[in-house]
């Protein structure tokens, strides 16, 4: 009773502060990895919910064209940045941008993201790196940066991007996919325990596979996926509940049939026999080799006939 009690006194208290906010100027939002898929729907869906937009992308000509027709579309504005989210100086870039443009942001959604395919060695370390980085560094330190803002207005909102793979006991082939997403999960309940009662939100979405995102169509992972076409989620669903979620103070939204799917399998099966139940699964379904040993050798990156660091 009284946690119930601390949180709607919590939620009332970050509402006066976001009525204080949208008394002077419009919400303002940061979305990356708009220029496809998820993002670009959150990015259309807040646009249409008339918030202020600061988009990020590496692809500077396709978030361009969103941002162009978005604020043709709705009368809000739109900035563009192109950025690298690999580059560990792009957040407090990013950040400093912002500020230079007088903006504030209410909302962070942390959606940029990619799959690298194949087993651990088969990229090189400075590929894997630059993996956790977009996935897992950059999102953290967004919200480092932005946080105290937030903080100082009494009000905010952060969304992650995780997945149905960071529910899972691993990601076999995708590997680091799944340690970078549920180490978005945790955060997100971390934060949420931590600064839930300052009025701020964290919310992750945990989708299954989305369809029209180039994640989907250009990685083998995605492509075995895009066959349980009835297991799919579109980009605008996604948004939606992800958004929902939010508003609502939910913070772990699963979304589409397999999150729940692999919960449910996930308090069933012992994390061992799933973790290899799921590798032989991905193997058969997208021809990944599994790595032997060979000729009384352990299989190395070398044997696998790829190159590393
Ligand atoms: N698609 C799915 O089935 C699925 C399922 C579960 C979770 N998710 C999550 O949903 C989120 C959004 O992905 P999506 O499905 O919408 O895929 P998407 O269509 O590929 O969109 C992701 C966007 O992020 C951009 N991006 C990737 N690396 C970047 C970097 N280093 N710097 C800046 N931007 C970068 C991508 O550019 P490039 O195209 O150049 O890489 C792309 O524009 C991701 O976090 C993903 O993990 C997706």
């Amino acid at each position: 009773v009284i946690a119930r009690r601390r949180r709607s006194r919590a939620a009332s208290l970050a509402e006066a502060a976001r009525g204080r906010i949208t008394a002077r100027r419009r919400l303002c939002a940061l979305v990356t990895g708009a220029a496809s898929g998820v993002g670009k729907a959150f990015a259309a869906m807040l646009a249409d919910k008339g918030h202020d937009l600061v988009l990020v992308d590496i692809r500077g000509e396709e978030l361009s064209d969103v941002a162009g027709a978005l604020e043709q579309a709705h009368a809000v504005g739109v900035k563009a940045l192109q950025r690298d989210l690999s580059d560990p100086a792009a957040p407090a870039d990013i950040v400093a941008t912002v500020r230079e443009l007088g903006m504030e942001i209410d909302l962070l959604v942390n959606n940029a993201g990619l799959i690298i395919d194949g087993a651990f060695l088969q990229s090189p370390w400075v590929q894997q790196r630059a993996y956790q980085q977009v996935l897992a560094l950059t999102p953290a330190e967004l919200i480092h940066r932005l946080l105290p803002g937030m903080l100082e207005r009494g009000f905010g909102q952060v969304v992650n991007v995780g997945s149905v793979g960071g529910l899972m006991p691993s990601t076999p082939f995708t590997t680091l996919y799944g340690p970078c997403k549920s180490h978005l999960i945790i955060l997100t309940r971390t934060l949420q325990a931590e600064y839930g009662r300052a009025g701020i939100t964290f919310s992750v979405c945990c989708p299954g596979a989305v369809t029209g995102t180039r994640i989907l169509e250009y990685s083998r992972s995605g492509q075995a996926w895009s066959k349980l076409s009835f297991l799919a989620s579109s980009a605008e669903e996604v948004a939606e509940k992800a958004y929902a979620a939010v508003q609502r103070g939910t913070t772990v939204r699963l979304v589409g049939p397999s999150p729940y799917g692999v919960s449910v399998i996930g308090r069933l099966v012992p994390a061992d026999a799933f973790s290899r139940a799921l590798a032989w699964l991905v193997i058969r379904s997208t021809g990944q080799q599994p790595i032997e040993q060979r000729h009384g050798a352990a299989a190395t990156d070398a044997s696998a006939g790829v190159s590393s660091g």
